[in-house]
């Protein structure tokens, strides 16, 4: 479906290249994104998901500033940007990244409400010391960290894995930014907790109007926090579908979402399953090993002479699928409606 919004925010033909680690004279760069095109609308939630190295923490990265992609065009809200360092246009501070990692985001000598305090009084010079402990208290009730004073006195290794990640979504929104990118915000904290974090970010969504990039590879949380939303399917550096979430995992169409689905049976009653996964091998493909054609070719059923060519999207009725032979993929839906 075409969305009429005016995106806030648009990738372009985003490609990323980096060293390879090691002194080796001469030796190549790895091609990690190859043009990538994303739109992110306000207020939406997009999931992109894939498997481990596929680029998902390089993307969010170039989405927030944080990496200045080899080549490709980043537009904000109407506005071509050009990373951290543009400092004709203040549109980072309305991007927050989340990262995985809650001790390495966050300072171990100053306490949460040092954390806290900093950012708001960066962004905010004029501002009393009474205003931003306003500020403050307003975002510990809204993360649920009560009573604050609990909280804020603390060090970060003092609290739970949970109680970081919600710290760190409050630093993230105290600065009310359009857009949060959250790097597996969940995949280090305790099964019991995730669902208070997934839905803390739903209701931040909803109340505040935020647009967030839910980045992970796990198939249950990506289902629960962007069950309205879009997602999108990496592998190995490129998007390879995406749309809308219930359509997609219930009918993928790219032979690597199919396989990635059936791998990860999703706990629902109607789910059937195939048996055997449709994967032509069980290798897991490298960047460094990238060819002229598709990404996947080593590991498709499908894969056919055309597909040794420049790959190109097919635009379906509920998805953009990059393959060059999708009419030989299964199109019937991996969850059964009988
Ligand atoms: N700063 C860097 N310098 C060199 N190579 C990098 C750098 N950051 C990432 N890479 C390489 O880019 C590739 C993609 O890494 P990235 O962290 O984006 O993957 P990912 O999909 O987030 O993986 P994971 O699910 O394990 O977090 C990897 O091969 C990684 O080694
Ligand atoms: S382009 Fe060919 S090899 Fe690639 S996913 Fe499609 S059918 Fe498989
Ligand atoms: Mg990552």
């Amino acid at each position: 479906m075409q969305n009429e919004q005016t995106p806030l925010m648009q990738l372009k033909d985003i490609n990323m290249h980096f060293k390879k680690p090691g002194l080796q004279l001469g030796s190549k760069n790895i091609h990690v994104l190859k043009d990538v095109n994303l739109d992110i609308y306000p207020g939406e939630i997009v999931a992109v998901i894939g498997e481990s190295g596929c680029g998902k923490t390089t993307l969010g990265k170039i989405i927030t500033g944080l990496f200045r992609p080899t080549s490709g065009e980043i537009w904000f809200d109407g506005k071509k940007v050009s990373g951290l360092f543009d400092k004709k246009i203040n549109s980072y501070a309305q991007i927050q990244f989340i990262q995985q990692d809650s001790y390495a985001a966050l300072n171990p000598v100053r306490t949460i409400y040092q954390s806290l305090y900093a950012p708001i009084k960066t962004m905010h010079r004029k501002w009393k010391k009474s205003q931003i402990d306003e500020r403050i208290e307003e975002l510990m009730s809204l993360i649920g960290l009560q009573p604050s004073e609990q909280f804020l006195t603390k060090y970060p290794h003092q609290l739970s894995g949970g109680q970081r990640q919600r710290i760190l979504m409050a630093r993230a929104i105290s600065l009310d930014p359009k857009l949060i990118v959250a790097d597996e915000p969940v995949s280090m904290i305790d099964v019991s907790l995730r669902l208070s974090l997934l839905n803390l970010m739903k209701e931040l969504n909803a109340k505040l109007n935020m647009s967030f990039v839910y980045i992970s590879h796990d198939l249950s949380t990506t289902r629960y926090i962007a069950s309205s939303g879009r997602v999108c399917v990496m592998y190995l550096g490129e998007i390879v579908e995406s749309g809308n979430i219930g359509d997609v995992i219930q009918t993928p169409r790219h032979p690597y979402t199919r396989a990635l689905i059936q791998a990860v049976p999703i706990p629902d009653p109607r789910f059937k399953g195939e048996g055997k996964l449709p994967l032509k091998s069980m290798g897991v493909g490298s960047l460094e090993s990238r060819t002229q054609g598709c990404a996947f070719e080593e590991r498709c059923l499908y894969s056919c002479e055309k597909c040794f060519g420049s790959v190109k999207y097919v635009q379906t009725e509920t998805a953009s699928v990059l393959c060059n032979n999708l009419e030989a993929v299964p199109s019937h839906p991996i969850y059964k409606t009988d």
